[in-house]
């Protein structure tokens, strides 16, 4: 029988929509806490035995359709020499940030030999996971180019902009190297045997519509299109006015934040199954708003040709997790 979840994001028939949640592992979860503690973050990511104990905790606990990988997107480039971090309470820190064509040129490919502990954390996983599908990621080259330029996390991406309109040949060149980076990193966890991967282009929408399209997609194109045999989901975060271009980026499934409704989504993708969309906010609500709001969101998801349950962005660090295993019951009884 195959993977609902696959069945979804080929838009074939399910007899129940299949749900998992952005950012499911970590966070919200006491078990996740006390196996991390003294532990670094990336530390915790270069250990099979980690990952795959942290990847599955959120399977048993909340019955999700779909394992994500315990990983972050600047593994990849830590693994290709990049000097970097993950500070807690702060995320991803740079130690010299990619500025110039000299910046970029020092960087390197990504080897599959440099990610060896990605492929055997998959091996351990497939052996425990049964029918729940396994889903591999990576950040796409616009969401990782700016952690490297603005050197850590960012509201405005303003040194990120000011390279892409101010130095476009520094920016291209940094993007196909970041592409080819991500490329490999997906193939590794394809060859591994992930079921389907999803390319976070979390912060995409700060882009229009033609910027993304000249800047950003030819090389997140070059990504999916590279890669063949399981869904390709790509999602972006505010990305309401780009999601026909993320489509056009080679997406089997396109993820869709809060702020557009999936019956309005499945208008501008036409034929595209869809993955989303609650408000990760909405589950510090009281049940019935919850509930109410997770009714709508599966109604409007029945518009399109295939539809995966989530949420429009990552699960917050506060939400209680019992909140979560309630939605599961309650998207897994709906017809
Ligand atoms: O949230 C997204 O938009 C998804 C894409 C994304 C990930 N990491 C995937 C991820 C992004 C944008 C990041 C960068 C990052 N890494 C941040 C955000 C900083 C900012 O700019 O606002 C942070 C805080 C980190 C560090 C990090 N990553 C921690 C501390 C953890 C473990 C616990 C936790 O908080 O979730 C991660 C894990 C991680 N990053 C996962 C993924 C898909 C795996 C966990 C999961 O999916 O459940």
């Amino acid at each position: 029988m195959t993977k609902l979840l696959l069945r979804a994001a080929r838009g074939e028939s399910v007899p129940h929509t299949p749900v998992w949640f952005m950012r499911q592992a970590g966070r919200s979860l006491p078990e996740y806490r006390e196996l991390r503690a003294g532990i670094g973050m990336l530390e915790s990511c270069r250990r099979p035995d980690l990952v795959c104990e942290i990847t599955l905790q959120p399977v048993r606990r909340h019955k999700v359709d779909a394992a994500i990988l315990y990983s972050d997107i600047v593994v990849p480039l830590q693994a290709a020499g990049i000097d970097l971090d993950i500070v807690a309470g702060t995320g991803p820190v740079v130690a010299s940030p990619v500025r110039t064509m000299a910046d970029v040129t020092a960087t390197r490919p990504l080897e599959a030999g440099d990610v060896t502990f990605v492929t055997e954390a998959i091996r351990l996983l497939l052996a425990e996971l049964g029918s729940t599908a396994l889903i591999g990621f990576a950040g796409a080259p616009f969401t990782l180019a700016s952690y490297l330029i603005e050197g850590g996390p960012s509201r405005h991406h303003v040194l990120t902009k000011a390279l892409m309109y101010g130095a476009p040949d520094v920016w291209h060149a940094l993007c196909e190297r970041l592409a080819d980076i991500t490329r490999t990193f997906l193939q590794v966890q394809i060859d591994a045997g992930v079921d389907a991967i999803q390319l976070f282009d979390s912060w995409a929408g700060a882009l229009s519509e033609a910027d993304y399209r000249r800047f950003v997609l030819p090389h997140s194109r070059a990504v999916l299109s590279s890669l063949s045999g399981c869904p390709r989901i790509h999602f972006g975060v505010g990305t309401s006015e780009l999601l026909p271009a993320m489509a056009e980026a080679d997406a089997d499934v396109v993820g869709v934040d809060w702020r557009t409704p999936l019956d309005v989504a499945t208008s501008r993708v036409p034929g595209r199954p869809l993955q989303g969309n609650l408000d990760p906010c909405v589950l510090l609500a009281p049940w019935e708003v919850v509930a109410a709001e997770a009714r709508r969101v599966l109604a409007e998801g029945s518009k399109a040709p295939g539809h995966i349950f989530n949420l429009g962005h990552g699960v917050l660090p506060e939400t209680d997790p019992d909140v979560l295993t309630r939605l599961v019951e309650l998207i897994h009884s709906t017809e």
